[in-house]
């Protein structure tokens, strides 16, 4: 994973008609630790991780690195976007050079199914097309995380392939702000 490229970070917090993304801050440690130790967060990308490792080892503030906004809502983390350039050995690239950013989207059980992850990831890709207008976004999920993708269908992702990895089917989609429809 390497870093976003050069844009301002963090830009101000994107406000949508429910959420906030922001940057993080220490008081969002709790959520932060209760979306790795969820054992539905992981169900579908590796796996809880045991909550004491966590309570040891994430930092006062977690989470603080281009890319990363954390959802907020009515002042509580719900939930976190990541746009990160990821490696280029991995498959379903769509640049030659295999630099595109990926986006990733976590959110607390409560949370789900109340159209807030649809929401604030239209939001960061909103965000990410004016900084850098143009670039395309990846995203990568198993198929049978039946949420995942059906979020990145309403997004505006588009197949680019599927493959087998960790032992099972793997989607990769890619949107673009020139061929969106917002
Ligand atoms: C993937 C994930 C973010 C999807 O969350 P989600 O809440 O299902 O996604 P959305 O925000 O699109 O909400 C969709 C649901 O909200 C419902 N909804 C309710 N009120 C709504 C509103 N006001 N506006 C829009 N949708 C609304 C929709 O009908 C839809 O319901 P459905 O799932 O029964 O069809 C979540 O399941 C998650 O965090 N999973 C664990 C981590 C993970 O696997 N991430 C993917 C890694 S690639």
């Amino acid at each position: 994973m390497t870093e976003l490229g050069p844009v301002a970070w963090p830009p101000a917090p994107i406000r949508t008609e429910r959420l906030v993304l922001r940057e993080s801050e220490a008081r969002d440690r709790t959520a932060f630790i209760e979306l790795f130790a969820s054992p539905e967060v992981g169900a579908y990308i590796g796996g809880a991780r045991p909550r004491d490792e966590l309570e040891r080892s994430v930092p006062e503030v977690p989470g603080r690195r281009p890319g990363l906004f954390v959802v907020d809502l009515e002042g509580a983390m719900i939930g976190m976007i990541t746009l990160d350039r990821r490696d280029a050995e991995r498959p379903g690239h769509v640049r030659p050079d295999a630099g595109e950013a990926e986006l990733g989207y976590m959110f607390l059980p409560e949370a789900w199914g109340r159209g807030y992850a649809a929401e604030a990831c239209a939001a960061a890709l909103d965000w990410f097309a004016d900084v850098l207008p143009d670039e395309p976004v990846l995203l990568r999920t198993q198929t049978a995380n039946d949420r995942a993708m059906r979020l990145a269908a309403k997004l505006g992702f588009t197949e680019v392939e599927r493959f087998e990895a960790y032992g099972a089917e793997q989607w990769s989609g890619v949107w673009s702000s020139v061929t969106s429809s917002d």
